[in-house]
């Protein structure tokens, strides 16, 4: 089952959804007796006392409360990082991946993650991890949740079908989802696809809301009413049930005996969502100069300090490039915050090769980067004429917090070691004769 648009909510606006009639308790949260039986549980993604602007949580109505479940036991998380690192590695030197390859044996998505960098301290609520995965075959008897973070999730290759407590989503190439701290969830492959590949973003910190958007006005970027939430939808399945947690750092089994999706009914603003990244209503300059990226903002998780994101999600998508008398790939720069970039499909306008689709690239506070000698030389003689750059959708997790990359991740085949030599042949053009 697909989100249904008639039961489209607005960005972290309240939602009701019910998968059977009257479920959903009438004008309180937690009555004597649920209808048909149901156990009343809340789910808060923010401290209770948090202002209302802010306050997040759901009410969930399910056939079992969660607590009905064995004792957790420590489980090995393979390739997933949690921050700090026991090692902490952090590197100034700008660094690419390849594209993770795709698995040769079964593998499904909780195998299928690879940690690539982390920052800040899961356990402060502060920084990310970025993982990468490739899977080739569902999660069966088995869920998952993560107590470090939520989960922003951006396919690559293939579609997913995400079967969370709150109902169903699925995502393919271009759209991306957002599983809350704390949602169980189980990934399959979407109908058709054999396997698939993409990023995560796992967030430490406050969890992602819409930037401002101050002059721009009203509207913008992403709109909230393209956010969509899941319907409610249960099964009622018995059998030795696998829980797997993501718990400060490290993973945890817990055991049920039926599924953990046996939510009938829920109500709230916390819950999954997905967003199609080809509704983002991109603004950019009519005039001259290539404005700062932070234009391209989707979705931002601020920090204590104002306007100095623990996280942003920011994207370059298709879009005219009409900007006169003007550079127009992304400038040299250096940069207070970190940046981490992927390339869902197309290129990338700051480099001429090597940024492939599925690929990484890790740029960490103050180191220098920016387009290539080929991207240079082509952008500084280039007719200026509006170009439609349709074929693109690149990203980047931006964050005030220097990413410490993992050992696997710098240890990786699939890691350019030559990333730096993509400068080198950028030469001295100054002529002091010649204004
Ligand atoms: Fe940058």
């Amino acid at each position: 089952m697909t989100t249904s648009l008639d039961h489209q909510p607005g960005f972290r606006n309240h939602f009701a959804s019910e998968a059977l009639p009257g479920a959903l308790p009438e004008g309180q949260n937690s009555p004597q007796r649920c209808p048909y039986g149901l156990y009343a549980e809340q789910l808060s993604g923010s401290a209770f006392t948090a202002p209302r602007s802010h306050n997040l949580r759901s009410w969930l109505y399910r056939i079992r409360p969660s607590v009905a479940q064995s004792a957790y036991e420590p489980l090995d998380a393979g390739r997933v990082a949690t921050a700090p690192p026991a090692r902490p590695a952090a590197d100034p030197n700008q660094m690419r991946w390849d594209p993770l390859p795709l698995p040769e044996a079964p593998t499904d998505f909780l195998d299928g993650l690879l940690t690539v960098a982390v920052n800040g301290d899961a356990a402060t609520q502060t920084g990310c991890g970025v993982h990468l995965f490739a899977c080739n075959r569902d999660m069966t008897g088995r869920f998952f949740y993560d107590a470090d973070g939520e989960l922003l999730i951006v396919p690559q290759l293939g579609a997913l079908r995400l079967r969370t407590e709150f109902g169903e989503l699925e995502i393919g190439g271009g759209e991306i989802a957002v599983i809350p701290r704390g949602v169980k969830f189980q990934v399959r492959l979407a109908q058709g696809a054999e396997q698939a590949r993409g990023y995560v973003c796992e967030n430490y910190g406050s969890p992602f809301e819409l930037p401002g958007l101050g002059p721009i006005g009203a509207n913008g970027l992403a709109n909230p009413r393209d956010f969509l939430a899941p319907v409610a939808a249960y099964e009622e399945v018995e059998g030795d049930i696998e829980l797997v947690a993501k718990f400060s750092g490290r993973f945890w089994r817990t055991r049920l005996d039926h599924s953990p999706l046996n939510v009938v009914a829920w109500h709230g603003n916390y819950a999954p969502y997905k967003y199609d990244l080809a509704n983002f209503n991109t603004v950019n300059t009519v005039s001259f100069d290539h404005p700062d990226p932070s234009i391209f903002t989707v979705l931002t998780s601020p920090s204590d300090t104002a306007g100095t994101a623990n996280l942003d999600f920011v994207i370059f998508p298709p879009r005219w490039m009409v900007a006169e008398d003007t550079f127009r790939p992304p400038y040299f720069h250096r940069n207070l915050m970190s940046e981490f970039m992927g390339l869902i499909h197309g290129e990338y306008d700051a480099k001429a090769e090597g940024f492939l689709p599925g690929g990484a690239s890790l740029h960490n506070a103050m180191s220098p980067h920016g387009p290539d000698a080929e991207t240079f030389d082509k952008a500084t003689h280039a007719e200026l004429e509006p170009r439609y750059q349709g074929d693109t959708l690149a990203f980047m997790f931006e964050s005030r917090y220097v990413f410490q990359p993992t050992e696997t991740a710098l240890a990786a085949d699939f890691r350019q070691r030559d990333y730096v030599d993509v400068w080198q042949g950028l030469a001295s053009h100054f002529d002091p004769d010649k204004r």
